[in-house]
């Protein structure tokens, strides 16, 4: 199983909110208004890749126009049942408690499939729903550059992921041990995550370079986490989660790993590097 709390992902949600990058996010309502369908009011088909609790549809459906229809796939039951319990709180109103679940938000109709299913294996019948818009958060960091390829392959609609690891980090006040805990981290972060050893940071660039060689338009933009005293659990979890994974390489002696992170408990400030991305297909360019 994936190991994603619902604790950590309704942490990080409201700071996950504020990174994204607004002026991508307006590109992509561009791309979205030229799609097959849009002139005459077609409902817009979504699919959320990795949706843990549902954050992004909630980051993402309310400045969306027009009927939506969601279908937010994970292979974690424990979340996509959480998915749900959220986005009926969320809603304004519930329209239809089944599946699908459609709910009004302020003035929206957005109708939500949930559906398990293991991405590693099961990404051809996913994409053959022909989705208007291919949508994922925090999530291709795990995947691997072989995945990567053939998702890049498949895709026909517009792809937009936000907050994927960019490896950079930078904690206030400084600790001597960040340089060697990163390199840890790096090496970490490559690790099988059930998709073959993951791409970690490389993995925009690898969706960048794909994306273009198959003449889509492809955009980035910077989404860092910028977090202060106000963000103090969420920064104490972070260096928490860090330091664990950090141990399990063995690359950091555990007096100084130790230290780090009771020192990092107490941080000021840090910023973690994310990036955004849209890829554009080439029937949809605006030019
Ligand atoms: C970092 S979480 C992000 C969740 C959500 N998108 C968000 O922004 O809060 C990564 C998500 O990918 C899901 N995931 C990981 N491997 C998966 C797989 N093989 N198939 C489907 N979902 C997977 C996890 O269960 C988890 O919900």
């Amino acid at each position: 199983m994936s190991g994603f709390s619902t604790e950590w992902l309704a942490l990080r949600e409201p700071v996950d909110h504020r990174s994204r990058s607004l002026a991508l996010q307006s590109r992509l309502l561009d791309a979205l208004a030229r799609r097959p369908g849009a002139q005459q009011g077609r409902a817009l088909r979504v699919l959320d890749l990795g949706c843990g609790a549902g954050s992004n549809l909630r980051a993402l459906a309310p400045v969306l126009t027009g009927e939506q229809h969601w279908t937010l796939v994970d292979h974690d039951p424990a979340l996509l049942l959480a998915a749900r319990e959220t986005m009926v709180r969320w809603a304004s109103a519930v329209v239809d408690d089944g599946q699908p679940l459609v709910i009004d938000k302020d003035g929206r109709r957005i109708a939500i499939t949930f559906l398990q299913c293991d991405l590693a294996r099961e990404l051809d019948s996913l994409l053959a729903s022909k989705p208007d818009l291919v949508t994922a958060a925090a999530l291709f960091d795990l995947v691997s550059a072989d995945w990567i390829g053939r998702f890049c392959e498949r895709v026909e609609s517009i792809f937009y992921t936000v907050l994927t690891y960019s490896g950079s980090e930078h904690w206030s006040p400084a600790h001597a041990a960040d340089a060697d805990v990163l390199r840890a981290f790096h090496a970490h972060q490559l690790t099988d995550k059930g998709f073959g050893v993951a791409a970690g940071p490389g993995a925009t660039q690898l969706m960048h370079d794909r994306f273009t060689a198959l003449g889509f338009v492809v955009e980035q933009a910077p989404s860092p986490w910028i977090l202060g005293p106000e963000d103090k659990s969420l920064m104490q979890a972070l260096c928490s989660g860090s330091a664990r994974a950090v141990a399990e390489t063995g690359m950091v002696p555990e007096a100084e790993l130790s230290s780090w992170l009771s020192a990092h408990r107490q941080a000021l400030r840090c910023e973690i590097g994310h990036w955004d991305l849209l890829a554009v297909p080439p029937g949809l360019r605006a030019d």
